[in-house]
């Protein structure tokens, strides 16, 4: 019997690129895609197999394109359709596929559907939002929940006097996927994607499309403001229906094999092993956010120091249970969150290249598919401004306002956004060291990083031992070693404080990675160095400065060392998985 093929997905890198602070090609200080087009040999040298895009259309950008007011239009701040169809043959006829960002929990209020469904009580696409009257004569919310971007989750509309649900931004109202009109609609759009050749969705905080009946209140926290509706709208009752439903309709039977990732904050392991069972046919993978969460106390503006025993922990608990069912997404930073070697690492002049390139070996070296976000295989960093008035995103500014409004010292705020603020992530791209690190001709739309002198893009390409290049032998390795798909995954050191120590293992090959995730050179006892087979094995990929001894770790040093199958890890015997093959 020939073995099933498994899905094209399973040894590709996907690296996501956020339009608006990629590249400007026009001068108006916004990326756009003939920005994008115009810097594809940089993706090509890296060596990755799919762009997923942040979204391009046409938006009022109140939260940079995430608030969709037409679903089949690109908007002009980004370029045109044409634009696009030229971006998705150019990438496939480079052998690379495009990915989309499917936005369908919430459209724009600026969407046509929306502008109907506030006109009244009985305009057909009433139902396609979720309206309620309001609590005391109408005069209160309908229940307590507060929305991502502050403030209560709802906003009464003049027109009727009723509330429409908003779980981010008011100007994003959440669709009512209980009404099948809404949900087919979503469908005909997702087809008419397909028809036009994309790849794949990555599905947009795709698990709280489906809300409890009754929409309870949900619980307030000591010192909160609102009540956490998460309970209530997170991975909710008809989650998998509408999935299934989806999947069913629109992407089986499509003559491009289509990767759908589901954003899901909140989501478990158990909840992800149903989700990607292709079995099940629901999505092939999922977005979690566990491990981005533990570095935060009551909320992300509230830091905790992270421990790494317990990073590694959370990883490999996600590694052991989707092992024979379904598949993992590995990612360290995307457009929300702090960049990598910022919040993980050590961005000091020092420690940045050796700490970018020992969290990039550990994380594109466990089981699934990782995704790259623009600027993380150079090493960018966090931004630093002065400032309130340097800050772009909403998100940020909202809670700003509302903790100073609150009673907060405002020094003491800004201070907390530093660390946290998803504009760390989405200052430009930084392609080289001249003028707005060649990001445009223009005054770019946010603060271009001053360290782009040193790091950029055009330096870390000439240089062999930049983080670009280790970032590029990782795509390389998965690509051509395939114990980086299949090997089954042991946690070593478990207990260990600086080293992040596994071995990925098939019946006939073996890949130890080892690295010291501290800035303090390590010293390995006998037993430990016992636990990792006395390191010993071909070096296939190494970085940061090696320590003098062989049971020394330098900062930051990462190896993976190759070595034969001796006999199967404990851990394998429940095998590699057979049921998400043969797709
Ligand atoms: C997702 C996006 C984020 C956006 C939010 C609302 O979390 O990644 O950028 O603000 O959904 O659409």
């Amino acid at each position: 019997m020939t073995p099933p093929t498994p899905p094209w997905w399973s040894t590709a890198v996907v690296y996501q690129v956020y339009p608006r602070s990629f590249a400007d090609s026009d001068g108006d200080g916004i990326g756009d895609l003939r920005g994008v087009l115009s810097h594809l040999d940089h993706l090509a040298a890296l060596g990755v197999d799919v762009v997923w895009l942040s979204p391009i259309y046409r938006s009022p950008q109140d939260d940079n394109g995430y608030d969709i007011s037409d679903y089949r239009d690109v908007d002009p701040v980004f370029g045109t359709l044409a634009d696009l169809d030229e971006l998705l043959a150019t990438l496939h006829a480079r052998g690379m596929r495009l990915v989309m960002d499917l936005v369908v929990n919430h459209t724009s209020d600026e969407h046509p559907w929306f502008v109907e469904s506030r006109s009244s009580t009985t305009n057909p696409k009433r139902d396609w939002y979720v309206w309620r009257g309001g609590r005391d004569g109408g005069e209160r919310p309908p229940n307590n929940w507060g929305a991502a971007f502050s403030g209560p989750a709802w906003d009464r509309d003049t027109t009727t006097g009723q509330w429409y649900l908003h779980l981010f931004s008011p100007k994003q109202p959440d669709l009512n996927w209980e009404n099948p009109e809404v949900r087919a609609a979503v469908h005909e759009m997702v087809a008419w994607w397909l028809d036009r050749g994309v790849d794949g969705f990555r599905m947009d905080v795709v698990n709280f499309v489906s809300k409890v009946d009754g929409l309870p209140d949900g619980v307030v926290a000591p010192g909160a403001l609102f009540g956490d509706g998460a309970p209530h709208f997170q991975n909710g009752p008809r989650l998998h229906e509408f999935l299934h439903e989806l999947h069913e309709r629109v992407f089986a039977g499509r003559p491009q094999a289509v990767l759908t990732v589901g954003e899901m904050p909140g989501v478990t392991v158990e909840q992800a092993r149903l989700l990607t069972d292709p079995a099940r046919a629901e999505v092939d993978m999922v977005f979690q956010f566990e491990h981005v969460g533990l570095d935060h106390g009551r909320d992300k503006w509230d830091p905790r120091p992270l421990e790494l025993r317990e990073l590694k922990a959370n990883l490999a608990r996600w590694q052991t249970g989707l092992a024979d069912v379904g598949w993992n997404s590995l990612y360290w930073s995307n457009h929300d969150q702090p960049r990598a070697v910022s919040r993980f690492g050590d961005d000091s002049p020092a420690h940045r290249v050796a700490s970018a390139m020992a969290l990039g070996t550990v994380l594109h070296l466990h089981r699934g598919t990782p995704y790259v976000y623009q600027g993380e295989e150079l090493g960018m960093t966090n931004a630093v401004f002065a400032s309130l008035a340097e800050h772009r995103d909403l998100e940020s500014l909202n809670h700003h306002r509302e903790a100073v409004g609150a009673g907060a010292d405002p020094d003491v705020v800004l201070a907390a956004l530093a660390p946290a603020s998803r504009d760390n992530a989405r200052t430009p791209v930084q392609w080289t060291p001249g003028t707005s690190a060649g990001f445009s001709t223009g005054a770019p739309w946010i603060g271009v990083h001053p360290n782009h002198v040193d790091v950029n893009a055009e330096a870390a390409r000439a240089d062999p031992g930049s983080v670009f290049h280790h970032y590029r032998r990782l795509v390389e390795l998965r690509h051509t070693d395939p114990v980086v798909t299949d090997g089954v995954f042991a946690l070593l050191l478990a207990e260990h404080e600086q080293v992040w120590a596994f071995t990925r293992t098939t019946p006939t090959a073996q890949l130890l990675v080892v690295a010291n995730v501290s800035s303090a050179p390590v010293t390995l006892d006998g037993a430990e160095l016992a636990e990792l087979g006395g390191l010993g094995g071909e070096v296939v990929l190494s970085s940061g400065p090696a320590g003098d001894r062989p049971a020394q770790l330098g900062a930051w040093e990462a190896r993976v060392l190759r070595r034969r199958a001796a006999a199967r890890d404990p851990s394998s015997t429940r095998g590699r998985s057979t049921t998400r093959l043969g797709r």
